[in-house]
């Protein structure tokens, strides 16, 4: 199944119309540093991100600066309506990991700051109506499977929250996604290269596991390109269908400066800002 054919009872990923705002930025949440949440206060208009969809995203927009020089992508991590809002702003997370200017220029944001936001952009994941679910999650590739986690828990698809990390600094927000998959029916398994939480090791010996007792019925990944990889060698392995957020770098964000190509198994190009990010784990030509 390609990630955006839409199947009886599955949801197709793609959301609501595109818009560039300002959105004010309410506070930044060591998760701790260098990971963080970042919450927004976004405008009615601004549309709800299906599971998947990202925004490009730049700190203080009106300041005449050379770093960064473009908006960065981030995964919607969460959204839901604004407290006590009476005119349909809504309250919109991102969770960043500091790596340069552009997502430390976004932590170091202060609670009235601006942050443009343009999204929701890009196809989401297909979501699958019965089985039980893998998602397998690198450090801050967590990201882009909350919403995930929380439309699977609202069609009582069971899953696992596969989280790996260098160590436990990296499994930041491990408490929510915890939650929602032992709410699901299923397990939270966590892996660490330095055994110091989870299994000792890498988090795809934990896929491989599960894959062998037939465990899953779908996988869904995020995360460095190397775990998604496998990821995918490992579900082609056993016959799993399965679906990858891929973070290519990008310029623009919907599909017009062409630098964010993926090259897919039937020798065709595709953008991954337009095209994906999430694309079928059978299709990318790893
Ligand atoms: C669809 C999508 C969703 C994303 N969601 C998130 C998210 O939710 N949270 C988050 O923290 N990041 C996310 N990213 C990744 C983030 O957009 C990039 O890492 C971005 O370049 C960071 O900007 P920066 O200015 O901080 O660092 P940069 O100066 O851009 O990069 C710093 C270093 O990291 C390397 N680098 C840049 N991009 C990547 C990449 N994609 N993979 C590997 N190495 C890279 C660069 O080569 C450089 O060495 C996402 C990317 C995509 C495409
Ligand atoms: S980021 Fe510009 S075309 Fe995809």
């Amino acid at each position: 199944m390609g990630a955006q054919d839409v199947a009886s009872g599955e949801c197709d990923g793609s959301g609501t119309a595109v818009q560039d705002v300002l959105a004010e930025v309410l506070s930044v949440e060591p998760l701790p540093l260098p990971y963080y949440a970042l919450h927004l206060k976004v405008p009615a208009a601004f549309g709800v991100s299906a599971p998947g969809q990202f925004v490009m995203a730049m700190a203080s927009p009106s300041e005449l600066r050379l770093k960064p020089f473009l908006r960065r992508a981030f995964s919607v991590f969460d959204q839901e309506p604004l407290e006590g809002a009476t005119n349909g702003e809504r309250h919109i997370q991102l969770f960043g990991k500091i790596i340069g200017p552009g997502t430390s220029s976004l932590a170091e944001c202060r609670p009235g700051d601006e942050v443009a936001v343009l999204g929701p952009l890009g196809v989401g994941f297909t979501l699958p109506s019965r089985g039980r679910a893998a998602l397998v999650a690198g450090g801050v590739g967590s990201a882009a499977l909350l919403l995930l986690q929380r439309a699977l828990s609202e069609r009582s698809v069971e899953h696992d929250f596969l989280y790996g990390g260098r160590s436990t600094v990296d499994l930041a927000a491990s408490v929510t996604f915890a939650e929602l998959a032992r709410r699901s029916g299923g397990r939270y398994l966590p892996s660490t290269e330095d055994g110091s939480t989870g299994h000792h090791g890498l988090i795809t010996e934990v896929l491989a596991e599960g894959l062998a007792e037939s465990r899953y019925q779908h996988v869904f990944t995020c995360g460095p390109e190397g775990l998604m990889r496998a990821v995918a060698r490992l579900a082609a392995a056993h016959d799993c269908p399965g679906q990858a957020a891929l973070e290519t770098a990008m310029g623009c964000g919907y599909g017009a400066c062409l630098g964010c190509a993926v090259q897919m198994v039937n020798g065709e190009i595709q953008l991954c800002c337009k095209h994906g990010p999430v694309f079928d784990l059978a299709e990318v030509s790893w």
